[in-house]
């Protein structure tokens, strides 16, 4: 039998495919956009190559839509006909995609976990358990899976700063930033452009208010990552993030129109990093223009899909904010009748977590800042199995504390922002809202200090 570049045994009919394979993993691992491309290869040198079939599979599923799922359970059942019962490892990785493809990932990281706990060298395994438990919001299950395969790999082992990078952002998530850092720069010292690991690292230096050098980390040429795929946007988002910190609007703009939303958006993470961004500019102050238009027409077509609570959530802040009443109610009715989808992740989150948060967002938006505080409030320490990390579920804490201060609740906007300049002094939006409710409760000398410290950042 033949063995990956891991040493692991595998199901294929000739050398000639497992190298197209091992190379669509290289452009999986580095998010290069001819990943699939790539792939199609392998198939021409073994049409019945299971694990080809599925990594076409798990590629589909990236894609975090409804619409590829009948094409990730043909996967399964061809793999399934072609496999026997002593193959378990590639069974397994059938079992946890046909979970995928049925919304049920927990089961899938069962499956993930099971893999990887005889054989802690399939990257692919971790790679997908890595991603999947982050839609979960499980910082803990995040770090424990990549650590508990860590003792395994070494810098002899390909794929190893492909770990090094997991083993960052799961530290990060933890609020481990000191080690989180340690292995992103290792990570980074083996492949420079490895987009998680660049991603990672923006993370700490964000959690962190390490405005400029997130800056110069990301503030790059777009073409560096012209061959990449979508998830480049994300990593452009950060770097307006770091723009917003610095309270620089204008550019935070420019990244949203020219790097974060192109013309032809369609792909999940864009109405994320979109509404995100854009509502972050309103709770700032900014005008935003006709920009809420392109993503409402995102979200009207994903009324139904409900692969993601984390998109969900966007893209009913994008109908909220552009007051689109009908599509809102279309939305959320599907999004009921969801919720009694059994053996389903988000369905198993959609009645006690995400429909009133959607409650609090389309009170948010009607003006109705109490309700949206009433919504809001109670869930604001465990909305985390929304998924998405620390901080991209940091615009529902703004809006929390933008719906606090106009409700006139300033004792809970002070907490609330007493907490975040705590963590991350260096934000001028956050002091500037600070010293708006010192003023407001009376705390005038405070509300200078505040001020001045907004005043120091830029
Ligand atoms: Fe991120």
């Amino acid at each position: 039998m033949l063995t990956d570049n891991r040493g692991l045994a595998i199901t294929c009919a000739n050398q000639a495919a497992l190298d197209v394979y091992e190379a669509s993993l290289d452009d999986v691992w580095n998010y290069r956009l001819k990943a699939p491309k790539t792939l199609k290869g392998a198939f021409e040198h073994d049409p019945d190559f299971p694990m080809a079939h599925i990594l076409r599979g798990y590629l589909l599923s990236m894609l975090e839509s409804i619409v590829v799922r009948p094409k990730m359970l043909a996967a399964v059942e061809h793999v399934r006909a072609y496999l026997d019962e002593s193959q378990v490892r590639e069974q397994l990785h059938a079992d946890a995609l046909e979970a995928l493809a049925q919304g049920d990932t927990r089961r899938s990281c069962e499956c993930w976990e099971a893999i990887l706990a005889s054989y802690p060298h399939d990257l692919l395994a971790l790679k997908m358990h890595h991603h999947q438990s982050f839609w979960t919001g499980q910082s803990y299950v995040i770090r424990n899976t990549v650590t508990g395969v860590y003792d395994a790999w070494d810098a002899s082992i390909p794929g190893f700063s492909v770990v090094l990078g997991m083993m960052c952002f799961a530290f990060e998530e933890c609020g481990d930033y000191v080690r989180a850092e340690h292995y992103g720069r290792r990570s980074l010292d083996m492949n420079g452009e490895d987009l998680w690991a660049v991603h990672a690292v923006a993370h700490v230096l964000e959690m962190q208010g390490r405005i400029e050098e997130g800056i110069t980390l990301l503030d790059r040429d777009p073409t560096d990552w012209a061959d990449r795929n979508p998830f480049q946007g994300h990593n452009w988002w950060h770097l307006a993030l770091f723009a917003l910190e610095k309270g620089d609007y204008d550019f935070a703009l420019k990244i949203y129109d020219e790097r974060v939303i192109t013309s032809n958006t369609e792909f999940f993470l864009d109405i994320q990093n979109g509404s995100s961004l854009l509502k972050r500019l309103e709770l700032l102050g900014v005008d935003v223009g006709d920009r809420w238009d392109g993503l409402v027409e995102y979200a009207e077509r994903q009324t139904d899909d409900h692969v993601l609570s984390f998109t969900d959530l966007h893209s009913c802040m994008a109908l909220a904010a552009a007051h689109k009443d009908e599509a809102i109610d279309r939305f959320l009715s599907s999004l009921r009748s969801f919720a009694d989808t059994p053996d389903n992740y988000c369905a198993s989150i959609t009645n006690d977590i995400v429909i009133p948060m959607c409650d609090g967002i389309v009170a948010f938006e009607a003006q109705d800042y109490a309700g949206a505080v009433d919504c809001l409030w109670p869930l604001r320490e465990r909305w985390s199995p929304i998924g998405g990390s620390h901080a991209q579920r940091d615009i529902f804490t703004q809006m929390l504390i933008e719906a606090a201060i106009k409700a006139e609740q300033f004792d809970r906007a002070r907490t609330l922002l007493s907490q975040r300049l705590t963590v991350k002094p260096n934000s001028v939006g956050g002091w500037r809202k600070y010293a708006d409710v010192l003023n407001a409760i009376g705390a005038g000398e405070k509300a200078k200090m505040a001020s001045l410290r907004a005043q120091s950042i830029h």
